[in-house]
This record gives C-alpha cells, sequence and structure tokens, in this order.
C-alpha cells in the first residue's frame, strides 16, 4: 500500500495553508468593492497598461534573469533613493516569495525570529517551514507602540532575525528610526518590511550604508496599484544580496511583471497623486470614526485604518457582515493575530467615493 506519509516532507507536514478567499471573492463577485487587502482599488496607470499590452507578442521568450537585468534594477535602486547600486537589489515573485527567500538564506531549524504582534501572518506561518521558533513582541499601548527593549531584550544566542513591517499591516502604526537603529545594533539581521512606506514617512533605504545587517522589503502590490503582477523587491548590501541570489530560484521574475514595473516607476507622478489623495482620505476615514461614540481609530500611516470597537459594545465581525452585504468587502479578526476579542475591523483606503461610502454605512449601522 502507497504510505504516503513517508514521502512527505518534514516542511510539508510543518506548512499551513494561508487562506486567498477574500481575494476569491473580490474576483468571484463582480462589482464588489475590494477594501480588505490593501490593494489600490484603481487601476494601473495607462501606461502601464499601454507596456504590457506592447510586450504581449514577445511573451514567447524567457525573460531575462534579475541578475543581469540592469534596467529593472536600475529603476529600483533608484526609487528608493540609491541610484547606481543595482547590485544592492534582487526581487521576489511579490514580497510574499521575498519572506521565503530570506528564510531560505539565513534561517536554519532551531533558530529564533522575533516579530512584532500582530503583523504580516506570513513572517511567522513561514517560519515553521525552515523549523524555526518565532517570538512574539507585543505593543506598549492601545497605539500599538514599541520601545526598543520590547525587541532587544528577547535577543538571544539562537536570534537570527528581526522582522517587522513599517508601516505595521494590520495596525498601521510606524516604528521609529531609533528603534530601528537599537534593533541594528544587535547584529542580528533586521528585515524592515516596507510594503506600505510610500503612506509614511522617513525612509530608511539609505541606513543601508551603514549597516551590513539591515534588509528593506518593498513591493508593487501597495501605492505602485500593481499587486496582480506580484512583484517584490529587496534593498540590502551586495554581500546579503548574493546570498539570497543563491537560493533565489532563476527568472523567478516574469516578462509582464518587468515591464509593468519599469514603466510605473518611468510614470512616478501617478503613484504620488494616487498615494497623495489616499492620505487624505485616509484622514477622512480616520475623523469620521473618531466622532462615532464607542469606536477608536488608530492612527495610521499606510494605506488602511484599523478601528477598535470595544467601547462601542458592537462586534467588529457585525459591522463586517453590514459592510459586505453592502457590496464593500473589508477585514476583521476574532481572536486571531494576536488581536483579542471581535472588536477589531481594518479599512483599506479606496477611491473618495468608496471612502464616503463606508464612512455612511458605518455611521448608519452604528446608529441603530
Ligand atoms: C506587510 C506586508 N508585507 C508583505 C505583503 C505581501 O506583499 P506582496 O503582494 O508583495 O507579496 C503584504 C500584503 O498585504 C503586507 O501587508
Amino acid at each position: 500500500m502507497f504510505e504516503l506519509d513517508k514521502f512527505v516532507s518534514k516542511s510539508s507536514k510543518a506548512g499551513v495553508l494561508y487562506p486567498c478567499n477574500h481575494f476569491a471573492l473580490g474576483w468571484k463577485t463582480p462589482g464588489l468593492h475590494r477594501m480588505m487587502g490593501n490593494e489600490m482599488t484603481v487601476s494601473p496607470s495607462p501606461k502601464v497598461v499601454e507596456a504590457v499590452k506592447a510586450i504581449a507578442d514577445k511573451l514567447n521568450w524567457y525573460p531575462e534573469d534579475i541578475l543581469t537585468d540592469d534596467n529593472l534594477r536600475e529603476h529600483l535602486a533608484d526609487y528608493v533613493g540609491l541610484p547606481g547600486k543595482a547590485n544592492y537589489i534582487t526581487c521576489g515573485n511579490g514580497s510574499m516569495e521575498i519572506i521565503d527567500m530570506l528564510y531560505e538564506s539565513f534561517i536554519n531549524e532551531g533558530d529564533e525570529i522575533i516579530v512584532s504582534t500582530p503583523d504580516y501572518t506570513l513572517y511567522t506561518n513561514r517560519a515553521k517551514l525552515y523549523g524555526a521558533e518565532v517570538k512574539g513582541v507585543y505593543p506598549k499601548d492601545q497605539n500599538f507602540t514599541y520601545e526598543p527593549e520590547d525587541f532587544t531584550s528577547l535577543v538571544g544566542p539562537k536570534t537570527k532575525m528581526i522582522l517587522v513591517s513599517r508601516p505595521n499591516n494590520p495596525d498601521g502604526h510606524f516604528v521609529s528610526r531609533d528603534l530601528i537603529k537599537a534593533l541594528l545594533d544587535t547584529e542580528v539581521l533586521v528585515c524592515i518590511d516596507e510594503a506600505y512606506y510610500e503612506f509614511g514617512e522617513d525612509p530608511i533605504d539609505a541606513m543601508i550604508e551603514e549597516y551590513p545587517n539591515l534588509i528593506i522589503s518593498h513591493t508593487f502590490s501597495k501605492a505602485m496599484g500593481l499587486a496582480g503582477i506580484r512583484l517584490g523587491w529587496i534593498v540590502a548590501r551586495p554581500e546579503l544580496i548574493d546570498a539570497v541570489n543563491k537560493v533565489r530560484q532563476s527568472c523567478n521574475v516574469n516578462l509582464v511583471a518587468h515591464t509593468a514595473a519599469i514603466a510605473a516607476i518611468d510614470d512616478r507622478e501617478y503613484i504620488k497623486a494616487n498615494v497623495a489623495r489616499i492620505i487624505a482620505d485616509r484622514q477622512l476615514f480616520f475623523d469620521a470614526m473618531a466622532a462615532i461614540p464607542g469606536l477608536r481609530p488608530i492612527p495610521s500611516a499606510s494605506n488602511f485604518v484599523m478601528v477598535d470597537t470595544l467601547e462601542s459594545g458592537i462586534k467588529a465581525s457585525d459591522i463586517q457582515k453590514h459592510l459586505l452585504e453592502n457590496g464593500y468587502l473589508v477585514r476583521n479578526w476574532i481572536d486571531s493575530r494576536g488581536l483579542p476579542g471581535d472588536r477589531f475591523f481594518r479599512v483599506t483606503i479606496g477611491t473618495h467615493e468608496e471612502t464616503v461610502a463606508v464612512i455612511e454605512l458605518i455611521q448608519a449601522f452604528c446608529q441603530k
């Protein structure tokens, strides 16, 4: 009798599926307003669309591998303020794949990884495949802020990496430059996931020159409005990049992603205009939530706002359901991701019209 169990690897046994039901619902429900995954809810720049169409008749060819793709790497280096530093860059099929690439490059069984809690689920889920232990650091206060010692006190001989998103997903807070310096001074690898950095302030990419243990992760999925192309990239000193390239699969950036990425960076005005509008609407949404008795929006440096419903006595899941019934998909958590109870929901800031519609639906629901 075939005994599958004998053949399944340790990694596969340790693996956990990451349900992407929200993406499925978005694709399968025409007209649904997808304000759950922190994507941009408008189409990419017309110049990106044009460039992708223009490459369609060349899709019979393999793309160039990122190692020789100077044009893309130079665009990326330039975008983060490191012009001419193509050798400080490598890419993944989304920053989801980057997490795996970093773990595969630097993590051995029994190593420890320190993450903030809450933070992006995949940091913890994927660590299981590499036999690492994840230590969570819990915030100091209701606005999800941290002190450097909250992290540094956990660093021990087995610690290999500290991994933090900045701004944080899901709460939107922004760890300070001083906190990052304190993490870097511990001399373990520090990975700062700047998936949402265009919506915040104080980019830290230039610190790469000073710190050989710093890795910064970026993505095309958020401010760039290109979640569908699956392209993420990291910035780090060339020695670290070389180590990551050794585990990276060849040609992992497809030709459509390569083309769209270059066109998007060449049209930075489009990105900047979207970001400026989202920041204004983020404030509008924050103020509207703060004005509803018992709701507490968490200050956010990102393209979403998380709201705590505790004092209103209203369940976050009831707000989520009400919005969904009206065609707006947002996120909520019940006792998961380090968020206790049924009191937190998160809204991706969409178009101005979508944001206003969600505000009005929540206001009406909470008045009942
Ligand atoms: C903090 C953070 N990192 C990474 C990702 C995944 O990004 P990508 O689409 O580049 O895989 C997300 C997506 O929501 C995120 O919130």
